[in-house]
């Protein structure tokens, strides 16, 4: 039995094959139940889609404490490199393996200061989970859902810098997963998409995935 776990914002903790895996941990953003990663589980491996702070968060402090290894693109692993922890540069497309996981990180429509952006194909024993990042909606991730056979999409539906619930909606149609979990919203007024605007686009969209929302701290179990 694994489960996803949100901590508010873009930051999620996996438990896939018995492996903890951290996705964008900002574990100190407003909305998380823990301020102190002190009180995290010890993680075999994170993942961090873009050096924007908000995602990249508290990765070096719980990599450092975990003893495990970043996996991001060639150049942000590099600069990870240089703050004393073992990043693993990988890019868009390429499947690596890490912790026993397939890890394939995946294109994004965003920015970034260092190498580019990303989401993320988590593929396990158990089940196959995509963490889109930052991004707009693009046709690819049709191809990616069909490729991967993903089960769990982790969507941002905030709008302003990402898919907003309408967007995310039609990402949803696109992935076809069996659920998808919203995220990167409400955790400043600007990215102010809700999960009730994100239903209601599904409903109109006939999309037959099932929507779990999670509030900081509770984890859906798979
Ligand atoms: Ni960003
Ligand atoms: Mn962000």
């Amino acid at each position: 039995m694994g489960y996803v776990k949100w901590y508010g914002h873009a930051a999620f903790e996996v438990k896939i094959d018995d492996k903890i895996v951290f996705i964008d941990p900002w574990i100190k953003n407003p909305k998380s139940p823990i301020q102190n990663i002190e009180n995290l589980p010890k993680a075999d491996l994170i993942v961090v889609t873009h050096d924007h702070g908000d995602h990249l968060g508290e990765a070096v402090d719980i990599a450092k404490k975990s003893g495990c290894p970043i996996v991001a693109t060639y150049e942000l692993a590099n600069t990870l490199q240089q703050k004393g922890v073992n990043g693993i540069g990988a890019n868009i497309g390429g499947p690596i393996k890490a912790a026993g996981l397939i890890i394939i990180l995946t294109p994004a429509t965003h920015s970034s200061t260092t190498g580019v952006p990303t989401g993320v194909v988590i593929k396990g024993k158990e089940t196959t989970i995509y963490h889109a990042g930052d991004t707009g909606i693009f046709a690819t991730m049709e191809l990616l859902g069909k490729m991967y056979d993903i089960e769990i999409a982790i969507l941002p539906i905030g709008g302003h810098f990402t898919m907003g619930p309408y967007e995310a909606a039609w990402a949803t149609k696109i992935i076809n997963p069996k659920v998808v979990i919203p995220m990167h919203y409400q955790t400043f007024p600007v990215i102010s998409g809700s999960p009730e605007e994100f239903e209601k686009f599904l409903k109109e969209l006939n999309v037959p995935t099932k929507l779990v929302v999670l509030k900081p701290g509770e984890k859906y179990e798979f």
